[in-house]
């Protein structure tokens, strides 16, 4: 069966929407900076659709597009202009960014308090440490949409391909605190084929177009493709081969409108949180969740 995951974006978005009309009755109205380095093809699509989103959210956005050759220090001067501008309270580096940009570095320089993305190593170790801190959005958009069609963990094999900070290893995380057993696999595994064939669920972030065959996919497994590729003849593509493994698993994300709808929304709930965060912090309280 194929996820709609489309609709679960949209009941994230509306479940957003809630959260922001509260907080702009308590007088905070939250803005999230849009920083995009370049025209690259799937950031420039990404961007536009977070801008969709947000609006939808009530959130309004500033975008800030630079120029590919844009030096280190100039967009550090950027972020820095962000983090102390108060009328933003979220601020987003599109990432890739350009070979001559350390995207370390610029992660670091996004303040933590402003940080929607989970990116600035102060709160990725937050995460990490189980400390109640944001999540990165794809990987808690995976997890909302096993949790929307009841895909229990507990127990389960699940392999992860692809060991990045934005997706791999903060997936594997969470499937691992929901006691689900997980292989991170990757570009250098040996024998894929064995550690698929075995799982429950696969969550494959790899950018390679069709690199899941329906011969490593067990009967009745649940399939979750974060790759967004061109295939041969140029059309946008998934890491898994649609058409043939779709009837041999119990349920599949498809790509385009899969987990890319959901990270987006996750990126709006981030946004909302992270200004309530504020609200709680100028009011004292202690965070609740
Ligand atoms: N590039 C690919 N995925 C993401 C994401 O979730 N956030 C940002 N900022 N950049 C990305």
């Amino acid at each position: 069966m194929v996820i709609n995951c489309k609709e679960i974006a949209e009941k994230i978005i509306t479940e957003t929407k809630e959260k922001i009309t509260e907080l702009k009755n308590s007088g905070i109205y939250p803005k999230l900076a849009v920083v995009m380095v370049g025209d690259g093809d799937a950031s420039k699509i990404y961007v536009r659709n977070k801008t969709e989103a947000c609006k939808k959210a009530g959130i309004e956005t500033e975008e800030y597009i630079y120029n590919e050759n844009i030096s280190q220090e100039e967009l550090i001067r950027s972020i820095e202009n962000l983090n102390s501008d108060p009328s933003i309270t979220g601020i987003l580096v599109q990432l890739p960014l350009p070979k001559h940009i350390d995207e370390t570095e610029i992660c670091k320089t996004i303040s933590p308090s402003k940080d929607v993305d989970v990116f600035n190593p102060q709160n990725f170790g937050g995460f990490i440490l189980g400390d109640k801190s944001l999540i990165p959005c794809t990987a808690y958009g995976i997890i909302k949409i096993l949790e929307y069609k009841k895909i229990s963990l507990s127990g389960k094999n699940c392999v992860v391909i692809g060991r990045s900070n934005i997706v791999g290893k903060p997936t594997a995380l969470l499937l691992t605190n929901r006691d689900a057993t997980v292989t991170l696999c990757h570009s250098k595994t040996k024998d894929l084929k064995d550690f698929c064939k075995n799982a429950d669920i696969i969550v494959s972030a790899t950018g390679v177009p069709k690199l899941i065959t329906k011969d490593m996919v067990k009967s009745g497994a649940v399939v979750i493709d974060v790759g967004i590729n061109r295939d041969e003849n140029g059309k946008i593509c998934g890491d898994v081969d649609f058409k043939n493994v779709e009837p041999i698993c119990s349920y599949i994300t498809p790509v385009p409108g899969g987990v890319g709808p959901v990270t987006v929304a996750m990126l709006t709930n981030n946004t909302a949180d992270l200004a309530y965060f504020t609200l709680l912090n100028d009011k004292n309280i202690k965070r609740k969740f």
